[in-house]
């Protein structure tokens, strides 16, 4: 499969198909705007590093890279549906896109230097045995000065799709305690830890307890402030109308096989996505796209 790959989508200089860990294939791209690491297994991107600077994306060092699994890090694509099955709760966390082996579709080097690669997922008799629709899932990754990370939705059957879906991206912090996440002020969150029930704060966030908030807003700019490297980490977003935070705490840590028990202090999750009430219905022949855009300074 690795020769394969190379033989139909590698670029000299900018992206190699190679085998990662639990032998799934991983693109790495590079170029002079930094590096990326793209599974193929998930569309899931597993790091980023701008030239000069430290990694941007964190994966756990108990990550599970096996067929079924989700990978605990980097930035998983969360679709048809976020958190629990809203009608049946044994069907996977997260929907299956993060679970399930996509194909690369396209990779191409710009004249301006950025690199980007295309890996899709579309329905197949086990995806419809667990979301009865037909539709093609892209993800596309785009290295240049900042890294943009696309999912589009094309729905292509012949009744309305509807979904919820984010790009879960886990964000490598020197420690989550010392760190302040700028830009959600005043916007109103459901809290996932206290009944859903509706908040908000004045105050820019800091970690000190288990987070894990859904954000009612659409493309705001959040900064995470990172003293302890000495960077802030900008995200940006299009096509979503929530912003969830998540850092597990020390409990939860505790309790998650694919998570190191102090790994909470090397991580929070700031992700682009439309959850609960902000779910989407995309007509038949029609498109939604969510992208998320990160850089740092
Ligand atoms: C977040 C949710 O998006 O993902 C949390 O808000 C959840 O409630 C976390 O714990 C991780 O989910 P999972 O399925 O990857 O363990």
């Amino acid at each position: 499969m690795i020769d394969q790959l190379n033989a139909q989508f590698a670029i000299p200089d900018h992206i190699q198909f190679l085998s990662g860990p639990g032998e799934f294939p991983i693109a790495a791209l590079q170029n002079g705007y930094g590096s990326a690491a793209v599974s193929v297994y998930g569309g899931h991107v597993l790091s980023y590093q701008p030239t000069g600077h430290e990694p941007v994306i964190w994966v756990s060092q108990l990550a599970n890279y096996e067929a079924g699994s989700a990978i605990r890090g980097g930035i998983p694509i969360i679709f048809p549906w976020f958190g629990s099955h809203p009608a049946d709760t044994s069907k996977p966390s997260h929907g299956f896109a993060r679970r399930s082996m996509w194909q690369v579709t396209q990779t191409a080097q710009a004249a301006s230097g950025e690199t980007s690669i295309t890996l899709v997922l579309t329905d197949t008799s086990a995806t419809t045995a667990l979301w009865p629709h037909q539709f093609k899932l892209s993800v596309t990754v785009t290295l240049g000065t900042r890294l943009e990370v696309s999912m589009r939705c094309d729905n292509l059957g012949d009744a309305a799709i509807t979904m919820t879906n984010a790009l879960h991206t886990y964000f490598a912090v020197a420690d989550s305690t010392n760190i302040t996440i700028k830009g959600l002020e005043r916007i109103d969150y459901l809290d996932q830890l206290n009944d859903m029930q509706r908040k908000s704060s004045a105050l820019p966030i800091q970690i000190a307890a288990e987070v894990d908030r859904i954000y009612l807003e659409n493309s705001q700019q959040v900064d995470i402030v990172d003293p302890g490297l000495a960077r802030t980490i900008h995200i940006r977003k299009q096509g979503s109308q929530s912003t969830v935070v998540w850092n597990p705490w020390i409990e939860k840590s505790a309790r998650m096989g694919d998570f190191g028990d102090a790994e909470y202090l090397e991580m929070v999750c700031v992700e682009a996505g439309n959850v609960g009430d902000a779910a989407v219905t995309i007509a038949p022949n029609a498109s939604h796209e969510t992208r998320q855009i990160i850089w740092t300074e």
